[in-house]
């Protein structure tokens, strides 16, 4: 066996026998049927190996990790011109958290946050129907991942767009400022659906390998973007990707991340491997508990941290 396949495999069992699971989201009703008990992880290495464990092919809720993939798409269409309508320093702030958007005139600090992700989303429905929008996101996502059954869970956009008033009032005060072009309504609703995108653990880590290897595919070695906007985004994973809890997994995992209230994480080893863990539990910064601790045992194993081993 390989020696990823055997890690992989041993952290999944101690997962699995781990009694503190962190709490599954509620804020979202239709995220707080799912099972606790879950975890998975998968591996995608630079050479295209493939290594998983426990329930690595369980579709969930990507929800924020989906940010990463629109960031991608909205950065190839409008380039540098994204940086006028979101910034990109880390917040220090929950994900919802509406207080700093006063402040700073309606910028968002980042693209990761919520109030950043739906401006990032409003600029890629610029010009477009909603629906043309979604397809656009949900092609790039399938294309990345070379995988066409990747789909839209519409019971947990339906459930988020009928709760999702801290996003409305996020979007309506953005639009004051005119940060958002397109109607209120429409870019939530894009938002919503790109958020309940639903993929597994292998899915995720194949879509973001272009991350981990100067923006190509290494199966293909097509280039998705070029090295520099590879680099800059696992910037604002590793700056932004936890939001509050940023300085925290950097501190313990030491790799650029993204987490999503679903209780997935996508990480990224530059040069190495992109990876994927899932565990639907979540601390009380809303990321994935063992997802967490799961990352810190890998690195801290293969002294894969980027600061060092
Ligand atoms: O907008 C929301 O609240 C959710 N659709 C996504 C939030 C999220 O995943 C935060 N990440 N940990």
């Amino acid at each position: 066996m390989h020696d990823l396949d055997h890690i992989v495999k041993d952290i999944a069992a101690e997962m699995a026998e781990r009694p503190d699971r962190g709490t599954v989201a509620t804020y979202i009703p239709e995220l707080a049927n799912v099972d606790a008990g879950q975890f998975g992880i998968a591996i995608v290495d630079n050479d295209g190996r493939v290594f998983t464990g426990g329930d690595a092919d369980t579709p969930f809720s990507i929800q924020s990790i989906s940010k990463v993939f629109t960031l991608t798409l909205a950065l190839g269409m409008a380039g540098d011109r994204l940086w006028r309508r979101v910034g990109r320093e880390p917040s220090g702030s929950p994900f919802n958290s509406v207080v700093q958007l006063e402040f700073e005139k309606g910028i968002p600090r980042n693209p990761f946050i919520n109030a950043g992700a739906i401006a990032v989303t409003d600029l890629i429905l610029s010009g477009h129907q909603p629906r043309e929008a979604l397809g656009e996101i949900l092609r790039f996502v399938r294309f990345l991942a070379d995988d066409p059954s990747i789909a839209i869970d519409e019971k947990v956009a339906a459930s988020e767009q009928r709760t999702g008033f801290r996003n409305a009032a996020l979007a309506n005060y953005m639009k004051s400022f005119g940060v958002i072009e397109n109607p209120v309504d429409l870019a939530l609703g894009v938002y919503f659906h790109q958020c309940a995108i639903a993929m597994s653990c292998r899915q995720l880590a194949t879509a973001a390998r272009f991350l981990a290897h100067n923006g190509r595919n290494p199966k293909t070695g097509l280039s998705v973007v070029n090295a520099e906007r590879a680099r800059r985004i696992n910037a604002i994973m590793l700056t932004c990707g936890h939001y509050d809890g940023s300085g925290e997994f950097a501190y313990r995992v030491g790799l650029p991340g993204k987490s999503g209230v679903g209780g997935g994480i996508l990480a990224i080893a530059p040069g190495r491997a992109s990876i994927a863990v899932w565990s639907p539990g979540l601390d009380q910064n809303g990321n994935s508990h063992l997802g967490r601790i799961a990352l810190e045992a890998l690195t801290k194993r293969l002294g894969w941290s980027i600061f060092g081993a």
